[in-house]
Order: C-alpha cells, then structure tokens, then sequence
C-alpha cells in the first residue's frame, strides 16, 4: 500500500490543463502516493444537480488530503437555467463546492504564502515573501445574515445596544445585517498556526491585521488572543496593524513583512493584494488546513477562455504541491520543488503568456520537473 492516499479534483476550465500539470511533477518527485480522482464542479450541477456530489466528499474521508484546480461558478438564476431538463424546477440551489469543504472538513486557515521569485517580470519588486493566514471558517463569512431585519432581532439589538437609536427611523425592510461572528477558540487557532509556521520556517515577525480600534469587540478579541499566544514564541515578534494601514504599507515597504494573520473578510482582501504583488493568479497558491484533512489549490478560477489551450501558468498549480508536501511532512522534496520552481523563472527560457512568453502549461511542468 502507497504511504499515501492523494484525492486530485481538477474541476472545470483550465483546471484541467493546471492538473496535467502537477500530474507531470508528481510523477517526476515519485512520492510514494496513490492518487484517486474524484468529481467537482460545474458539469456535475448540471447534470446531477450537485458541483459536490456525496460520493466525492467518501472519496476524501478516505485520503489523506486532496489537490483541488478550479471551478466554473454562475449566479443562482444562470446556475438553475443550466440544469439538465429533468433536473429544472425542483428547487435546486447552487452552493459553492469550494465553501462546502471548508465547512465540512473544518478548515479553519487559509494559508497564502506570495512569494517574488528572482527574475519574475511581473514582480512588483524581487524581496518579497509574505506569508498570509486567513481565517477561513467564521467572521463576515459566517453567514448569519438578514434582509429584511427580523423583529425579534431588531428588539434583541435595540435592548442591548445603544448604538442602534442611530437607526430608529429606518424600517426593518430597509436594513440589512451580516453578522462578524469570531469565537475565542477561531482566533487561538487561526493565530497559533501562524506563529507555528513562523517558527518553523524561520520567520522573524507574525502581524496582526485587524482593526481593535473601530470593530472593538471582534477585531479586539483576536488582539487580547493573539498577545497571549505570542507569549508562547518569545523568538517571534508579534506587530498588529489596522487593515486600512496594511494595505497603504504592503504597496509602500511590502518587504517589511513576512508572516501576516487576519479573520476571513480582512484576509481575503490582504491575501489578493499580496498576490498581485508576486505576479498574480499564475502565482498565487492556497492551502485549505484543518486538524487532520487539508486541499490545496491554486487560487485562480476555471479561465474558461483559456480552457483546454494548455497555455495557461500551472505556477500557482506547482506551488500549491509545494504547500501539500510541506503539509505532509515532505518538506525536503517540497524545498527541491520550490527550488526548480525557482530556478525555471530565473532562467527565463520557459515562459507562459503571463509571463510574457509564449510557452505552454505542460512546456513550464516539464522545465520544472526537469530540474528535480
Ligand atoms: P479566473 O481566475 O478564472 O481568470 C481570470 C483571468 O485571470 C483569466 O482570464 C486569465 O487572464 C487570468 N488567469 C487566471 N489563471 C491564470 C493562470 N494560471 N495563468 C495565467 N493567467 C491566469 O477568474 P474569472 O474569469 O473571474 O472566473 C472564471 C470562473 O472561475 C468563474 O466561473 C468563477 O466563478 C470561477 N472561479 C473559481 C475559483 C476557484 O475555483 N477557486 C476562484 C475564482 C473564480
Ligand atoms: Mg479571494
């Protein structure tokens, strides 16, 4: 039996091509793995009425962790229209697949390393290596939201906060709520697995990005349990930075940072500016981590112009293989990949149209695995 059981989910679009991809790599590094492909995205909603379908989410319970590439996701009325006929009328409801695994495996960080790789030209500048953890499973994203206000939430809010007289003269039909919903035991964690890859991988600071200031009681709460979990890494910094400030200092001085740690809505947002700051959507891989399942991903979406053209970056592909060995504890081989990697963009002979080149997908694998 392999020492590993690997769920690869290529999806949709170019998800497919990016696959390809890391199938090449895989094979080159020879992990000791079995690799299982399982069903998500678009064509399964049409045709089952599920981007999800129960039989992916066995698959997963039975693997150690999964690749995930991309999907293809429309609005809801566009989603049901698309239905096969049999399927149409029956009440379907489009969810995202991506969502229903953070839910269902709880995973609780995103992690979001953006790093500049020598010689890249769409490098905003060469020194950059920012790692962000964002908090995946609760704050703005729990979806806890109302429009119209129910009554009794409305009389709940007025008893205990005064701050809602501000809003007496607007009728519940006119308000809308979403709930910033942070539990101690979200910030500890989303926090700890901050400082813990900080100190093993050497990273001299973790920042906090929030803002105590205004959003006093959530943002606060992360910054009362983030100041006690720094205590337990008296080598690493704790720095904490109002998010608005994050955003003009990450443009300014973006080699500063290393570690940054933020709740799901701040993160998102911080995680795409660092991106753009590394090359992009060709560059930018995620893991999604819980105690013991975890997918990785590039954070790009199904290209469907580019599908199945093979031309476009499987970079951000590679990398997120790269997160998955360090996440199994592979991480001298996820250093050679990183390094090959590396070492294909700093050469410069390989290039994707990104890039600036006009090479393709399995071109740039090939040149990477060929440095292994
Ligand atoms: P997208 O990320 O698919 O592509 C936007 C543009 O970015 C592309 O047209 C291409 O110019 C560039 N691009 C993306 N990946 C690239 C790569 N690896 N190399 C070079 N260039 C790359 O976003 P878009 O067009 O907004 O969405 C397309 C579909 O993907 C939609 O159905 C959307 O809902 C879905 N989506 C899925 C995501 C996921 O699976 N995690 C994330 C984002 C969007
Ligand atoms: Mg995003």
């Amino acid at each position: 039996m392999a020492k590993y059981r690997i769920a690869l989910m290529p999806g949709d679009g170019i998800g497919k091509d990016v696959m390809d991809a890391a199938q090449i790599v895989l094979d080159k590094i020879g992990l000791d793995a079995e690799y299982v492909p399982a069903d998500i995205g678009w064509e399964f909603w049409r045709t089952e009425g599920d981007p999800l379908p129960q039989r992916t989410i066995d698959t997963l319970k039975s693997c150690d962790c999964a690749l995930f590439a991309a999907i293809t996701s429309k609005p809801k009325e566009e989603a049901e229209a698309e239905l096969v006929p049999e399927l149409q009328g029956q009440g379907l409801v489009y969810r995202s697949p991506i969502v229903r695994l953070r839910q269902t495996f709880d995973l609780y960080t995103n992690l979001r390393p953006c790093k500049a790789f020598k010689g890249n030209p769409l490098n905003y500048r060469d020194d950059i290596d920012l790692v962000v953890f964002r908090e995946n499973t609760q704050g703005l994203y729990s979806g806890v939201e109302f429009h119209p206000l129910p009554e009794e939430v409305r009389t709940a809010l007025e008893t205990h906060s005064p701050r809602m007289a501000a809003f007496e003269s607007v009728s519940s039909d006119d308000i809308a709520l979403s709930c910033r919903i942070f539990t101690r035991q979200g910030c500890q964690r989303i926090v700890r697995a901050a400082f813990e890859y900080a100190h093993q991988f050497g990273y001299p600071t973790v920042t906090l990005v929030e803002k105590p200031n205004v959003i006093r009681e959530t943002s606060g709460l992360m910054v009362r349990e983030a100041r006690k979990i720094a205590a337990d890494y008296p080598g690493i910094e704790l720095w904490e930075t109002n998010v608005d400030a994050m955003a003009m200092w990450l443009v300014k001085n973006p080699q500063t940072y290393s570690v940054l740690v933020s709740s799901n809505m701040f993160g998102d947002i911080v995680s795409d500016l660092a991106a753009q700051l590394v090359g992009g959507l060709g560059f930018a891989a995620s893991g999604n981590i819980g105690d013991d399942f975890a997918v990785f991903e590039p954070t790009h979406g199904s290209a469907p112009k580019y599908a199945g053209l093979y031309k476009v970056n499987p970079t951000a592909m590679l990398l997120a293989v790269k997160l998955m060995l360090d996440w199994l504890g592979e991480t001298d081989t996820a250093q050679s990949l990183q390094a090959a990697i590396a070492r294909v963009i700093e050469e410069g002979k390989v290039r994707t149209y990104d890039m600036g080149g006009q090479d393709g997908t399995l071109d740039m694998a090939r040149a990477v695995a060929a440095h292994l």
